[in-house]
Protein backbone atom coordinates (compact mmCIF):
# COMPACT_ATOMS: atom_id res chain seq x y z
CA UNK A 1 0.00 0.00 0.00
CA UNK A 2 1.64 3.72 -1.26
CA UNK A 3 0.10 6.43 0.69
CA UNK A 4 1.35 10.05 -0.69
CA UNK A 5 0.13 12.91 1.57
CA UNK A 6 0.68 17.12 -0.17
CA UNK A 7 -0.67 19.66 1.34
CA UNK A 8 -2.20 22.78 0.29
CA UNK A 9 -0.91 26.00 1.12
CA UNK A 10 -1.98 29.55 2.15
CA UNK A 11 0.20 32.57 0.90
CA UNK A 12 1.18 35.40 3.71
CA UNK A 13 1.77 37.93 0.97
CA UNK A 14 3.26 38.01 -2.21
CA UNK A 15 0.69 37.10 -4.66
CA UNK A 16 0.62 37.91 -8.76
CA UNK A 17 4.82 38.29 -8.08
CA UNK A 18 5.60 34.44 -9.07
CA UNK A 19 4.64 34.52 -12.84
CA UNK A 20 6.95 37.80 -12.84
CA UNK A 21 10.14 35.83 -11.49
CA UNK A 22 9.06 37.90 -7.77
CA UNK A 23 9.25 37.10 -4.18
CA UNK A 24 6.21 35.23 -2.61
CA UNK A 25 5.81 33.80 1.40
CA UNK A 26 3.15 30.75 1.35
CA UNK A 27 3.28 28.30 4.10
CA UNK A 28 2.28 24.65 3.55
CA UNK A 29 -0.88 24.16 6.09
CA UNK A 30 -2.02 21.58 7.50
CA UNK A 31 -4.87 20.82 5.44
CA UNK A 32 -3.94 18.39 2.66
CA UNK A 33 -4.79 15.47 -0.16
CA UNK A 34 -4.08 12.00 -0.11
CA UNK A 35 -3.63 9.80 -2.28
CA UNK A 36 -3.62 5.99 -1.28
CA UNK A 37 -3.38 2.46 -2.97
CA UNK A 38 -1.85 -0.06 -5.59
CA UNK A 39 1.00 0.39 -7.88
CA UNK A 40 0.38 -1.96 -10.90
CA UNK A 41 -1.63 -2.42 -14.11
CA UNK A 42 -1.53 0.04 -17.14
CA UNK A 43 -3.81 2.49 -16.13
CA UNK A 44 -4.37 5.01 -13.13
CA UNK A 45 -7.55 4.78 -11.45
CA UNK A 46 -8.59 6.99 -8.70
CA UNK A 47 -11.91 7.24 -6.64
CA UNK A 48 -11.97 10.67 -5.11
CA UNK A 49 -14.32 11.22 -1.98
CA UNK A 50 -15.24 14.46 -3.30
CA UNK A 51 -16.28 14.05 -6.83
CA UNK A 52 -18.27 11.76 -8.26
CA UNK A 53 -16.57 10.36 -10.94
CA UNK A 54 -13.28 8.44 -11.11
CA UNK A 55 -10.48 9.17 -13.02
CA UNK A 56 -9.43 6.58 -15.07
CA UNK A 57 -5.97 7.00 -17.20
CA UNK A 58 -3.43 5.08 -19.18
CA UNK A 59 0.01 5.36 -18.06
CA UNK A 60 0.84 6.37 -21.90
CA UNK A 61 -1.43 9.00 -22.16
CA UNK A 62 -0.92 11.52 -24.89
CA UNK A 63 -3.60 14.76 -24.35
CA UNK A 64 -4.14 15.42 -20.94
CA UNK A 65 -6.26 18.08 -21.46
CA UNK A 66 -8.88 16.01 -23.28
CA UNK A 67 -9.73 13.51 -20.74
CA UNK A 68 -13.30 13.83 -18.41
CA UNK A 69 -13.70 14.41 -16.20
CA UNK A 70 -11.88 17.37 -15.52
CA UNK A 71 -10.37 16.73 -12.33
CA UNK A 72 -8.99 13.71 -14.35
CA UNK A 73 -7.28 15.92 -16.67
CA UNK A 74 -4.83 17.18 -13.36
CA UNK A 75 -4.54 13.29 -12.36
CA UNK A 76 -3.65 12.79 -16.65
CA UNK A 77 -1.17 15.70 -16.87
CA UNK A 78 0.73 14.28 -13.77
CA UNK A 79 0.91 10.87 -15.52
CA UNK A 80 2.29 12.78 -18.43
CA UNK A 81 5.06 14.36 -16.95
CA UNK A 82 5.65 11.23 -14.63
CA UNK A 83 5.52 8.41 -17.34
CA UNK A 84 5.26 6.05 -14.77
CA UNK A 85 6.32 2.11 -15.93
CA UNK A 86 2.84 1.02 -13.43
CA UNK A 87 -0.45 1.81 -12.96
CA UNK A 88 -2.15 2.84 -9.52
CA UNK A 89 -5.16 2.27 -8.40
CA UNK A 90 -6.45 3.68 -5.18
CA UNK A 91 -8.62 6.83 -3.73
CA UNK A 92 -8.21 10.07 -3.07
CA UNK A 93 -9.23 11.92 0.04
CA UNK A 94 -8.48 16.06 0.94
CA UNK A 95 -9.83 17.81 3.65
CA UNK A 96 -8.96 20.87 0.94
CA UNK A 97 -11.79 22.56 0.10
CA UNK A 98 -11.79 23.24 -3.75
CA UNK A 99 -11.55 26.52 -5.59
CA UNK A 100 -11.14 28.32 -2.74
CA UNK A 101 -7.39 29.46 -2.96
CA UNK A 102 -5.89 27.07 -0.80
CA UNK A 103 -4.32 25.55 -3.76
CA UNK A 104 -6.55 22.28 -4.01
CA UNK A 105 -4.86 21.56 -7.26
CA UNK A 106 -1.16 21.65 -6.77
CA UNK A 107 -1.63 19.54 -3.61
CA UNK A 108 -3.90 16.87 -6.17
CA UNK A 109 -0.66 17.07 -8.62
CA UNK A 110 1.96 16.84 -5.80
CA UNK A 111 0.75 14.08 -4.01
CA UNK A 112 -0.23 12.04 -7.51
CA UNK A 113 3.47 12.58 -8.76
CA UNK A 114 4.70 10.94 -5.23
CA UNK A 115 1.78 7.83 -5.48
CA UNK A 116 3.11 7.38 -8.87
CA UNK A 117 6.66 6.85 -7.70
CA UNK A 118 8.38 10.37 -8.54
CA UNK A 119 11.78 10.71 -6.71
CA UNK A 120 13.62 13.61 -7.80
CA UNK A 121 14.14 17.06 -5.20
CA UNK A 122 10.89 19.37 -4.10
CA UNK A 123 11.96 21.65 -6.30
CA UNK A 124 11.60 19.48 -9.81
CA UNK A 125 8.35 17.77 -8.13
CA UNK A 126 6.92 21.55 -7.91
CA UNK A 127 8.58 22.03 -11.50
CA UNK A 128 6.43 19.04 -12.51
CA UNK A 129 3.15 20.12 -10.55
CA UNK A 130 3.59 23.41 -12.45
CA UNK A 131 3.98 22.24 -15.81
CA UNK A 132 1.17 19.56 -15.25
CA UNK A 133 -1.58 22.90 -14.15
CA UNK A 134 -0.49 24.19 -16.80
CA UNK A 135 -1.53 21.06 -19.65
CA UNK A 136 -4.61 20.07 -17.57
CA UNK A 137 -5.50 23.90 -16.84
CA UNK A 138 -3.94 25.87 -19.38
CA UNK A 139 -3.48 28.63 -16.63
CA UNK A 140 0.34 30.19 -17.05
CA UNK A 141 0.34 30.03 -13.21
CA UNK A 142 3.71 30.45 -11.41
CA UNK A 143 5.53 27.86 -9.02
CA UNK A 144 4.41 29.35 -5.80
CA UNK A 145 1.52 26.53 -4.71
CA UNK A 146 3.37 23.71 -5.70
CA UNK A 147 7.01 24.59 -4.19
CA UNK A 148 5.32 25.64 -1.37
CA UNK A 149 3.71 22.02 -0.83
CA UNK A 150 6.59 20.22 -2.07
CA UNK A 151 8.69 22.27 0.18
CA UNK A 152 7.49 22.98 3.26
CA UNK A 153 9.06 23.60 6.58
CA UNK A 154 6.97 22.96 9.71
CA UNK A 155 6.49 26.46 11.65
CA UNK A 156 7.94 27.86 8.99
CA UNK A 157 6.58 30.06 5.61
CA UNK A 158 8.47 30.16 2.86
CA UNK A 159 10.23 33.43 1.39
CA UNK A 160 10.74 31.88 -2.45
CA UNK A 161 12.39 33.91 -5.20
CA UNK A 162 10.64 33.19 -8.22
CA UNK A 163 13.85 34.29 -10.02
CA UNK A 164 16.39 32.17 -8.41
CA UNK A 165 14.19 29.66 -6.84
CA UNK A 166 16.17 30.05 -3.41
CA UNK A 167 13.96 28.86 -0.66
CA UNK A 168 14.38 30.42 2.71
CA UNK A 169 12.43 29.23 6.01
CA UNK A 170 10.76 32.28 7.92
CA UNK A 171 9.48 31.34 11.17
CA UNK A 172 5.95 32.06 11.77
CA UNK A 173 5.86 34.04 15.67
CA UNK A 174 4.39 31.30 18.53
CA UNK A 175 2.39 34.30 19.43
CA UNK A 176 0.15 34.66 16.19
CA UNK A 177 -2.02 32.29 14.36
CA UNK A 178 -2.85 32.06 11.13
CA UNK A 179 -6.63 32.21 9.66
CA UNK A 180 -8.40 31.85 6.56
CA UNK A 181 -11.75 32.94 6.14
CA UNK A 182 -13.74 32.26 3.27
CA UNK A 183 -15.49 34.30 1.20
CA UNK A 184 -17.79 31.62 -0.03
CA UNK A 185 -17.16 32.50 -4.04
CA UNK A 186 -15.92 29.78 -5.68
CA UNK A 187 -13.92 30.88 -9.10
CA UNK A 188 -11.68 28.95 -11.69
CA UNK A 189 -8.83 30.78 -12.48
CA UNK A 190 -8.53 29.26 -16.10
CA UNK A 191 -12.09 31.47 -16.54
CA UNK A 192 -10.79 34.50 -14.85
CA UNK A 193 -8.25 37.27 -16.28
CA UNK A 194 -5.40 35.23 -14.40
CA UNK A 195 -3.69 34.91 -18.09
CA UNK A 196 -4.09 38.44 -18.92
CA UNK A 197 -2.67 39.88 -15.73
CA UNK A 198 0.27 37.47 -16.54
CA UNK A 199 0.61 39.08 -20.11
CA UNK A 200 0.14 42.42 -19.06
CA UNK A 201 3.64 41.35 -15.95
CA UNK A 202 5.26 40.14 -19.33
CA UNK A 203 4.77 43.44 -21.81
CA UNK A 204 6.01 45.47 -18.66
CA UNK A 205 9.09 43.48 -18.85
CA UNK A 206 9.44 43.31 -21.94
CA UNK A 207 9.60 47.09 -21.83
CA UNK A 208 11.48 48.00 -18.89
CA UNK A 209 13.89 44.77 -18.03
CA UNK A 210 12.61 42.12 -15.43
CA UNK A 211 10.45 43.35 -13.09
CA UNK A 212 12.23 41.87 -9.85
CA UNK A 213 15.03 44.22 -10.50
CA UNK A 214 12.81 46.94 -11.12
CA UNK A 215 11.80 50.08 -8.62
CA UNK A 216 8.41 52.69 -8.38
CA UNK A 217 10.78 55.04 -11.25
CA UNK A 218 11.02 52.67 -13.61
CA UNK A 219 7.48 52.10 -13.74
CA UNK A 220 6.62 54.99 -13.71
CA UNK A 221 8.12 55.31 -17.28
CA UNK A 222 5.75 52.63 -18.81
CA UNK A 223 2.68 54.78 -20.77
CA UNK A 224 0.11 52.40 -20.56
CA UNK A 225 -1.60 53.01 -17.92
CA UNK A 226 -3.17 49.70 -17.23
CA UNK A 227 0.39 48.15 -17.69
CA UNK A 228 2.23 50.46 -15.14
CA UNK A 229 -0.56 49.64 -12.92
CA UNK A 230 0.05 45.88 -13.04
CA UNK A 231 3.97 46.29 -12.94
CA UNK A 232 3.36 49.04 -9.83
CA UNK A 233 1.79 46.30 -7.86
CA UNK A 234 4.11 43.56 -9.24
CA UNK A 235 7.64 45.98 -8.09
CA UNK A 236 5.64 47.15 -4.41
CA UNK A 237 4.61 43.73 -3.66
CA UNK A 238 7.97 42.26 -3.74
CA UNK A 239 9.14 44.56 -1.21
CA UNK A 240 6.28 44.02 0.84
CA UNK A 241 7.36 40.38 1.03
CA UNK A 242 10.57 41.48 2.65
CA UNK A 243 8.70 43.89 4.77
CA UNK A 244 6.66 41.13 6.17
CA UNK A 245 9.54 39.15 7.01
CA UNK A 246 11.53 41.87 8.85
CA UNK A 247 8.07 42.60 10.73
CA UNK A 248 7.85 38.91 11.85
CA UNK A 249 11.16 38.67 12.87
CA UNK A 250 10.74 41.44 15.05
CA UNK A 251 7.87 40.55 16.39
CA UNK A 252 6.31 44.45 15.02
CA UNK A 253 2.60 43.72 15.03
CA UNK A 254 1.83 47.52 13.94
CA UNK A 255 4.22 46.90 10.63
CA UNK A 256 2.62 43.96 9.88
CA UNK A 257 -0.89 45.30 9.91
CA UNK A 258 0.35 48.21 7.53
CA UNK A 259 2.31 45.90 5.31
CA UNK A 260 -1.00 43.37 4.59
CA UNK A 261 -3.33 46.60 4.49
CA UNK A 262 -1.37 47.74 1.62
CA UNK A 263 -0.61 44.64 -0.17
CA UNK A 264 -4.81 43.85 0.09
CA UNK A 265 -4.84 47.76 -1.55
CA UNK A 266 -2.10 46.82 -4.53
CA UNK A 267 -4.24 44.12 -5.50
CA UNK A 268 -7.09 45.43 -5.41
CA UNK A 269 -6.51 48.97 -6.77
CA UNK A 270 -3.46 48.39 -9.24
CA UNK A 271 -4.12 44.82 -9.83
CA UNK A 272 -7.88 44.75 -9.88
CA UNK A 273 -8.29 40.85 -8.54
CA UNK A 274 -9.94 42.05 -5.60
CA UNK A 275 -13.66 41.77 -5.48
CA UNK A 276 -16.44 44.08 -3.35
CA UNK A 277 -17.17 40.86 -1.08
CA UNK A 278 -13.29 40.10 -0.81
CA UNK A 279 -12.94 43.69 0.52
CA UNK A 280 -15.92 43.83 2.71
CA UNK A 281 -14.57 40.93 4.61
CA UNK A 282 -10.84 42.27 5.00
CA UNK A 283 -12.13 45.26 6.51
CA UNK A 284 -14.42 43.13 8.81
CA UNK A 285 -11.90 40.69 10.35
CA UNK A 286 -9.18 43.32 10.15
CA UNK A 287 -11.20 45.65 12.36
CA UNK A 288 -12.09 42.26 14.82
CA UNK A 289 -10.72 42.75 18.56
CA UNK A 290 -6.99 40.35 18.31
CA UNK A 291 -6.47 40.34 14.53
CA UNK A 292 -3.46 41.72 13.49
CA UNK A 293 -3.96 42.44 9.90
CA UNK A 294 -5.53 40.26 6.71
CA UNK A 295 -5.58 40.46 3.03
CA UNK A 296 -6.72 38.60 -0.18
CA UNK A 297 -4.67 35.34 -0.50
CA UNK A 298 -4.16 33.81 -3.78
CA UNK A 299 -5.13 34.12 -7.16
CA UNK A 300 -8.26 36.85 -6.09
CA UNK A 301 -11.50 37.03 -7.78
CA UNK A 302 -13.25 35.00 -5.00
CA UNK A 303 -11.45 32.78 -2.49
CA UNK A 304 -10.35 33.43 0.83
CA UNK A 305 -8.57 36.14 2.64
CA UNK A 306 -5.60 35.55 5.08
CA UNK A 307 -5.55 36.72 8.34
CA UNK A 308 -2.74 36.58 11.12
CA UNK A 309 -4.51 36.91 14.64
CA UNK A 310 -3.02 37.15 18.42
CA UNK A 311 -3.05 33.41 19.20
CA UNK A 312 -6.03 32.05 20.86
CA UNK A 313 -8.26 34.87 19.26
CA UNK A 314 -11.57 33.71 18.39
CA UNK A 315 -13.27 34.92 15.19
CA UNK A 316 -17.40 35.29 15.09
CA UNK A 317 -18.96 32.25 14.15
CA UNK A 318 -20.84 33.54 11.11
CA UNK A 319 -17.35 33.37 9.79
CA UNK A 320 -16.35 30.23 7.40
CA UNK A 321 -12.46 30.30 8.68
CA UNK A 322 -9.98 27.84 9.57
CA UNK A 323 -6.74 27.80 11.61
CA UNK A 324 -3.76 26.72 9.61
CA UNK A 325 -0.82 25.57 11.35
CA UNK A 326 2.71 25.81 9.03
CA UNK A 327 3.47 22.03 8.54
CA UNK A 328 6.46 20.10 6.50
CA UNK A 329 5.68 19.75 3.07
CA UNK A 330 4.55 16.46 0.64
CA UNK A 331 5.44 12.84 1.98
CA UNK A 332 4.93 9.11 0.46
CA UNK A 333 5.04 5.77 1.99
CA UNK A 334 6.59 3.56 1.87
C1 LIG B 1 -2.51 31.17 -8.13
C2 LIG B 1 -1.34 30.66 -8.96
C3 LIG B 1 -0.01 31.02 -8.31
C4 LIG B 1 0.06 32.51 -7.98
C5 LIG B 1 -1.20 32.96 -7.25
C6 LIG B 1 -1.24 34.46 -7.06
O1 LIG B 1 -2.53 30.52 -6.90
O2 LIG B 1 -1.43 29.26 -9.12
O3 LIG B 1 1.06 30.62 -9.14
O4 LIG B 1 0.28 33.26 -9.14
O5 LIG B 1 -2.38 32.58 -7.94
O6 LIG B 1 -0.20 34.86 -6.24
Amino acid sequence: MTRAWAPGRVNLIGDHTDHAGGLVLPMAIDLGTTVSGRRGGDRIELRSTQQPEAAVVSIDVEDPAAIAPAWARFVAAVVAEVRPEEGFVGEVTSDLPVGAGLSSSAALEVAVAMALGFEGSALALARLGQRAEHRASGVPCGIMDQLASAAGVAGHALRIDCTTLDVDPIAVPADIEVVVVDSGVRRSLATSAYAERAAACQEAARLIGPLRGAGPDDVAVIVDPVVRRRARHVVTENARVDLLVAALGAGDHDAMAAVLADSHASLRDDFEVSTPGLDRLVAEVAALHGVIGCRLTGAGFGGCIVALVQRGTRLPDHLLAWRVEPVGGARCEP
